[in-house]
């Protein structure tokens, strides 16, 4: 059966139950785990391992939550699927929607969103209504709606946090079920941070796994309440985001509560880091192979300053969640190369290829 190869559905005695003819699934979830020695050295720790959620159907790690919110919403009828989105819950809720026959509305901020997003949730078939304002107005807008008029799955909606926990347990999985001390992950609207911090909770209390991991969560300088917010020990105040890492570009976390509860219950701890650290550690990824979108490089920029101020060991075992995939904002990744000073392109005649070469190696 389709959810059988699903690394969600797989594990759905632990989800909410939802009728097997309901399921609506593309064999997300069963992600890869790889070993990062240009990260390691990066932040300055004797090993790390990237676990990569962009290898995901539709390149981020919203899927593992979507298949089973849109399972959930074709099972209980449906018709349209709508979310607020920086543009991964877009994508993916449209490659979802598209399988389960419900119509995708998608509020989007009206700019500063990725160009690459919106193309691959249109090819999807989605309507995109651009709001005027930023993520957080367009969220706001999505949750004023009638819940009988459209399903809404942002991850206000508990399917989504159901089906992303499972992310935890295909880690453990893949590490003989011993948790890492620290998993570092991106954080913006929460959603991800409170699923994690479920799932390994869950997995401990089943004893599938001796102990959880600290969450490490990696805000962006410019869009970080949460950081904030955990430094003065006092409840998140919402400000107006701006980050170049547009995915978590987010001022008013609809998760904050969640994710802290998980934090704290972790032993784990909250943090931001400038574009700049973003953007070098980013391309720290891609020299790895592997490679992601900016967001996702916050974690490995984040681990950087964690292990600079002691806060992390050099010895520890750490994963960094890596969100989303390379290509999900290739005007960042040109932007980037273009100015210059770190990777030159260089532009050689066909005959000179071969002398070219020769000097390279
Ligand atoms: N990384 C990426 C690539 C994301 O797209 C997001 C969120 C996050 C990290 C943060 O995760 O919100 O669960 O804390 N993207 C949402 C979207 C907001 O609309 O695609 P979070």
């Amino acid at each position: 059966e389709a959810h059988d190869r699903s690394g969600v559905w797989r594990f759905r005695e632990l989800l909410p139950d939802v009728a097997l003819d309901a399921i609506t699934t593309m064999r997300e979830g069963d992600v890869p785990l790889f070993d990062a020695p240009h990260g390691a050295a990066y932040a300055g720790v004797d090993r790390l391992a990237y676990l990569h959620l962009g290898a995901n159907p539709t390149a981020s790690f919203k899927d593992a939550g979507m298949t089973v919110a849109i399972s959930h919403a074709r099972e209980r009828g449906a018709r349209v699927a709508v979310c607020a989105s920086t543009g991964n819950t877009a994508a993916s809720m449209a490659a979802y929607a598209a399988r389960a026959g419900i119509t995708a509305v998608v509020i989007a901020p009206v700019d500063g969103i990725s160009a690459s997003k919106v193309a691959q949730t249109l090819d999807y078939g989605a309507h995109v209504v651009a709001v005027v304002g930023d993520f957080d107005d367009a969220l706001r807008a999505v949750r004023a709606l009638d819940p009988a008029v459209a399903a809404v799955v942002n991850s206000v909606n508990p399917y989504r946090i159901e089906g992303q926990k499972t992310a935890a347990l295909v880690l453990l999985e893949q590490r003989a079920w011993r948790a890492p001390d620290w998993v570092i992950l991106p954080g913006g609207n929460l959603g991800n941070t409170s699923a994690l911090g479920k799932g390994f909770r869950e997995a401990q209390t089943i004893g599938l796994t001796a102990r959880t991991p600290h969450l490490g969560v990696v805000q962006a300088a410019g869009a970080a309440p949460f950081a904030r917010a955990w430094r003065d020990g006092a409840d998140l105040v919402p400000v107006r985001a701006q980050t170049d890492a547009t995915a978590i570009r987010i001022g008013a976390p609809a998760s904050w509560k969640k994710a802290r509860a998980e934090v704290r219950a972790s032993g784990g701890t909250v943090l931001d880091v400038e574009d700049a650290a973003i953007a070098d550690a980013r391309a720290v990824i891609g020299r790895d192979g592997v490679g992601c979108e900016p967001a996702s490089a916050a974690s490995l920029a984040g681990l950087r300053r964690l292990v600079a101020e002691g806060a992390v060991a050099a010895d520890a075992d750490i994963v960094c969640v890596l969100t989303g995939h390379v290509l999900k904002d290739t005007a960042y990744a040109t932007r980037y190369h273009e100015s210059g000073a770190r990777y030159a392109n260089t532009i050689v005649r066909g005959t000179e290829i071969a002398t070219y070469l020769h000097a390279l190696i």
